[in-house]
């Protein structure tokens, strides 16, 4: 197993919110001014602009805003009702669009936020970095595995950061979980589970359709993009994660945070073989996704991990509570994440037990005999169980933790936790999953080189 190494953060000094915050901000005006392709000294506003202006972009939005030196400067939607709601939550004065272009072109922007349907997050993306922009994508990177290596192209090619939104990544209990997986307490790891059930209409994707939703509120081509064409429909245009022409279903847009998740932790670059099945069990609304996923995948060993395998799985009619969750399962202990830590540990007895009672009675007498005299103590050996726990502090934010790790990249030049390399190996096996459900078969993957193996 390996040992123990340095983290990004020290976890354990981390105990309140507010020292979180305290922490922060000295780590940012503390930062030496930056060489680079772009130079902000330390009192310098990062500019940055929101593309795809819905929940998720106006929630990153306002935790990017909690990072001392950023200021939001403009915005691009599609709903005009969305960039009527920025200018109401976030100011008057920052300026919208329906064309991401316009974004694009105003140098006086420094980097995007691109928090649109997954079908745009490349395609964007590159245009941003080739436009000189720092960007944060959200996940999955891309909607389809083969997009990736475009755009890991051009982030080498650009030099421009580039941070993947999977929060989780910068997340204080999964740097807690690393150091728990990296001290060996485990064992060793041979397979891991993770889930993410759902038991509400909103959680299974029937978001609210605005009344005003129409040709006119909507530019439905700028939505529609590189998607194939068909006439304005406001429940693919709100609900678009139902499509498979939009979204990724529940691999893109769920197993991509357990996959970044487990690869954090574990240090894994990804799995080589790829199997997916389920179906559409519940929400019959429309949708071509299923609603129901199981994945498993095979992680050869490597430097940081043995070989282990991996089963996801996602329901969205899960009768009773739903949630998510990990766990790492070694063969000494074993490891939950989900809103909290916890390690199990059940030591094995040292005797090995015996199943003699259908053998004859002269033979059992004579195992007990030589057992007793080999065990002696077997009777009143105890192993109990023993569980730890770790929670992060109240009001905890991930997110906010992502977008400090972005924006001092920015700053710095430095590498980022969730470049478009780690990006791509959490969504490759993601939205590959996709192609393993709707053909039927296993896909296999190379993680180094992040392509399809025959
Ligand atoms: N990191 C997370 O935990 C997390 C959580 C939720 C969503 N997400 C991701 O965030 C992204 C957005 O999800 P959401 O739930 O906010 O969806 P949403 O539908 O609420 O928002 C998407 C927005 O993009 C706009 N849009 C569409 N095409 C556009 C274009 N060409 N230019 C500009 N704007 C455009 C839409 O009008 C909409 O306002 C998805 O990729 C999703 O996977 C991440």
């Amino acid at each position: 197993m390996k040992t123990s190494k340095t983290s990004r953060r020290d976890f354990l000094k981390l105990t309140t919110a507010t020292s979180v915050l305290a922490g922060t901000s000295t780590t940012l005006l503390s930062r030496p001014r930056m060489t680079g392709q772009q130079s902000f000294s330390a009192n310098n506003r990062i500019q940055i602009a929101l593309i795809g202006a819905g929940g998720q972009g106006q929630y990153d939005t306002q935790e990017a805003l909690k990072v001392p030196g950023v200021e939001l400067v403009a915005a691009a939607d599609v709903y005009d009702g969305r960039l009527i709601h920025v200018k109401e939550r976030f100011g008057s004065h920052v300026s919208t669009t329906r064309d991401y272009r316009e974004v694009l072109a105003d140098d006086t922007i420094d980097a995007v936020i691109i928090g649109t349907p997954d079908h745009w997050h490349k395609h964007i993306a590159i245009e941003a970095m080739e436009s000189g922009k720092d960007v944060y994508v959200e996940k999955p990177m891309v909607q389809k595995a083969a997009e990736g290596t475009e755009l890991v192209a051009a982030q080498n090619r650009t030099k421009q950061i580039l941070q993947v939104g999977s929060q989780r990544v910068s997340n204080v209990l999964y740097e807690h979980a690393k150091q728990i997986y990296e001290s060996g307490r485990l064992g060793n790891l041979n397979m891991v589970e993770a889930w993410w059930d759902r038991n509400s209409a909103v959680g299974a994707w029937q978001y609210t359709i605005p009344a005003d939703a129409s040709p006119e509120t909507v530019d439905w081509d700028k939505f529609l993009g590189h998607a194939p064409k068909r006439s304005f429909d406001a429940t693919r245009m709100f609900r678009w994660r139902n499509y498979q022409d939009y979204g990724t279903g529940v691999a893109g847009d769920l197993f991509v945070h357990l996959f970044s998740g487990l690869h954090f932790i574990v240090g894994s670059d990804g799995p080589t073989r790829i199997f997916a099945t389920g179906g559409l069990r519940y929400w019959k609304d429309g949708r071509d996704v299923p609603d129901v996923m199981l994945g498993l995948y095979d992680y050869p060993a490597t430097d940081a991990h043995p070989e282990f395998t991996l089963a996801l799985r996602v329901n969205f009619a899960d009768g009773a509570a739903g949630g998510s969750g990990f766990r790492f399962v070694g063969d000494e202990a074993v490891m939950s994440v989900g809103s909290r830590v916890g390690l199990t540990r059940r030591a094995r007895r040292t005797s090995p037990g015996y199943t003699i009672n259908t053998f004859s009675n002269e033979a059992q007498k004579a195992f007990l005999d030589d057992y007793q005299s080999k065990y002696p103590g077997a009777r009143q050996e105890l192993t109990p169980t023993e569980e730890e726990y770790f929670s992060a502090p109240n009001g905890y934010s991930d997110t906010l933790d992502h977008f400090q790790n972005f924006f001092d990249a920015i700053r710095t030049r430095q590498p980022v936790v969730e470049d478009a390399n780690f990006g791509l190996r959490a969504a490759g096996p993601a939205v590959l999953s996709n192609v393993s459900y709707f053909e039927k078969k296993p896909v296999r993957w190379n993680p180094k080189d992040m392509q399809v193996t025959t």
